[in-house]
């Protein structure tokens, strides 16, 4: 988290001083992947990859408050993982529930405004009132928005929000044609701006569910780390990648 004492030169890394502070992502999301194979390689249980993880999550969370970053999102839990054996979800949860109590001092701190979006019914209760209670005591902190994806897909949050649609339909509310920015209205965040730039670490090339109405012009960084070894120097380099990019959005640059 940002230090107490000012930052001395010799503190910064070399790597933050060559970020253009006039140019930095708004919003940075991340699918966290690689615990597993982490885990692996070290002959250890996968549970064991998810604690190490811990380790990169503390790193993108600093080093985005550090930068000044607005928005961060990271993919924890999709959808789909709830097929994973029982005793691996438990585990994810408990070291969720782990991380909320630990990290609670440094998130008020910080001043960081707490968020989780998905299938939220769906987590163990004890999960559901803490992320709740963290909502609730964060919700007017103006430092950077930290938004955790849990028991989120991409297109079950698509269909939820033509649910919710038709559902106001349903009550004679909705009479309005259909645009992309009413669609964003009915999203999980409908205030969270799409993502500027997606980092997906261990080295897979697919978005595995992840945001998928939003990522329309996100400019998407792979990286061949695995997630527990994700430092901010990854994070840092993973923006000034993204300063070199021209965003086009369809259009031409003379
Ligand atoms: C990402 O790591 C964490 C979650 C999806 C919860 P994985 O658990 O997917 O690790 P790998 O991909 O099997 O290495
Ligand atoms: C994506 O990782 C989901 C999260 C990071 C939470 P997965 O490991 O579940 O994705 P696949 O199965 O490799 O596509
Ligand atoms: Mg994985």
């Amino acid at each position: 988290m940002v230090p107490k004492r000012k930052l001395e030169e010799k503190d910064i890394h070399p790597l933050l001083k060559l970020i253009d502070r006039q140019n930095l992502p708004q919003h940075i999301a991340i699918i966290m992947d690689g615990n597993g194979r982490w885990a692996k390689s070290r002959g250890l249980k996968r549970i064991e990859g998810h604690k190490a993880g811990i380790e990169g999550v503390r790193a993108a969370v600093e080093a985005s408050s550090e930068l000044g970053i607005k928005f961060l999102t990271l993919y924890a839990f999709s959808v789909e993982n709830w097929k994973r054996p029982q005793s691996e979800v438990r585990s994810l949860f408990e070291l969720l529930d782990r991380y909320l109590d630990k990290e609670f001092k440094k998130i008020e701190e910080n001043k960081i405004r707490f968020k989780a979006m998905g299938r939220l019914h769906d987590l163990p209760s004890k999960t559901k009132k803490h992320l709740s209670v963290v909502e609730e005591k964060t919700r007017d902190y103006n430092g950077l928005t930290l938004t955790l994806a849990l028991s989120y897909g991409g297109r079950t949050e698509i269909c939820d929000a033509v649910n919710k649609i038709l559902d106001e339909e349903e009550k004679g509310k909705y009479k309005e044609k259909i645009t992309d920015e009413k669609f964003r209205e009915f999203l999980y965040c409908p205030h969270l701006p799409d993502p500027d730039l997606l980092i997906r670490t261990s080295g897979e090339y697919r978005l595995s569910n992840f945001m998928l109405w939003q990522i329309a012009y996100t400019e998407i960084i792979i990286l061949d780390t695995l997630w527990p070894d994700f430092r901010k120097e990854h994070f840092y380099e993973a923006v000034l990648d993204y300063q070199k990019r021209e965003r086009r959005y369809g259009g031409i640059t003379e």
